[in-house]
């Protein structure tokens, strides 16, 4: 039956009806908080890039976590800057290393807080890359040993999650065994899936200071066009063991969300990243857009596309505008 009979408007003539008829919703409960940890004491150095987003040592971090607590916010995402890099990443998998110190700090006064680490080398690379570099190569399979190595020692400082972001192929089998061998079978991975070669990653690179110093990453993350590649990645981290999948960047790949939620069971998460979160900040500084209209819009968006966690910078923001 169409018009006149059929009005669409009229379920949208009141807030109160809108509610009732909305199908999609946002909650604190969705949210992961991203954190970046230095060493140091009483250092909150804010990002250039990302107003409002900051380089914490871990007693600022600390600082911060009872605020996160209390807005309902379930967990917190950890990237550490280390004291030293070199060719092999050694901070990474130090248990005296920034992300180590760090978690079980976050367990020490939060222990009921999520806590998940990302696992990569290229914050602790001197080449900056996310793997063992050999000339200009990327090496995949000797990567394997130092991610693995990497999840084991954040599961043993007390992360709940550990979540490989550096696209080696075969590193979330390699994870999985390893933390199976060694005692951590409960340690959950949530595995940067389908993780694209993104510009949207500028400004991130200049908070965890981790780009790459020749090069790109288009040897190992995935190219922008492809769609049906996710899925194939998708797939493989579920069989190699993964319990949570990610699309990253978000807004510019809902489609791609779409398409993992509509094939997948697996509890699916969206990473809106630095570039989405800088574009929204540039604009709003300047009065262009209504900051916190478009980031309720955007983030709505990744959870109506099918994600069911959204990593955001945004977390806290959201959660107190909703009434956290
Ligand atoms: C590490 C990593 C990156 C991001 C998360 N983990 C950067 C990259 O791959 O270069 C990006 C996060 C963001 O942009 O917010 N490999």
């Amino acid at each position: 039956m169409a018009f006149p009979t059929t009005r669409m408007r009229r379920l949208r003539a009141s807030e109160p009806i809108r509610r009732m008829v909305r199908e999609t919703s946002l909650s604190p409960d969705d949210f992961i908080y991203p954190l970046f940890v230095t060493h140091g004491q009483g250092i909150r150095s804010e990002i250039g890039s990302m107003p409002g987003v900051f380089q914490l040592s871990i007693d600022e971090m600390v600082k911060e976590l009872a605020e996160v607590t209390s807005l309902g916010i379930p967990g917190i995402l950890l990237f550490g800057l280390p004291a030293t890099k070199d060719a092999i990443g050694s901070e990474a998998y130090d248990d005296e290393g920034i992300i180590q110190k760090a978690v079980r700090a976050v367990k020490d006064r939060y222990p009921d807080l999520v806590v998940v680490t990302d696992v990569c080398l290229c914050e602790y690379t001197d080449h900056g890359h996310c793997g063992i570099v050999q000339g200009s190569r990327v090496l995949n399979d000797p990567t394997l040993e130092l991610l693995a190595k990497t999840a084991l020692s954040h599961a043993v400082a007390g992360a709940d999650v550990v979540a490989p972001s550096d696209m080696m192929d075969g590193r979330v089998a390699a994870i999985r065994k390893v933390l199976d061998d060694e005692g951590y079978e409960s340690t959950i991975i949530m595995a940067y899936s389908a993780k694209y070669s993104s510009a949207f990653y500028g400004p991130f690179r200049e908070a965890a200071e981790s780009a790459p110093k020749f090069g790109d990453r288009q040897g190992y993350q995935m190219d922008p066009a492809n769609a049906r590649e996710a899925l194939r990645e998708v797939a493989l981290d579920i069989e190699e063991g993964a319990d949570i999948v990610m699309v990253k960047p978000a807004l510019a790949y809902l489609d791609v969300i779409r398409a993992v939620r509509e094939r997948f069971d697996l509890p699916l998460a969206a990473y809106n990243v630095s570039g989405e979160y800088a574009m929204i900040k540039a604009a709003a500084a300047r009065g262009w857009l209504d900051e916190r209209r478009v980031v309720m819009e955007s983030l709505t968006a990744m959870r109506r596309a099918g994600a069911d966690l959204i990593l955001t910078y945004f977390a806290k923001d959201v959660a107190r505008w909703l009434g956290g």
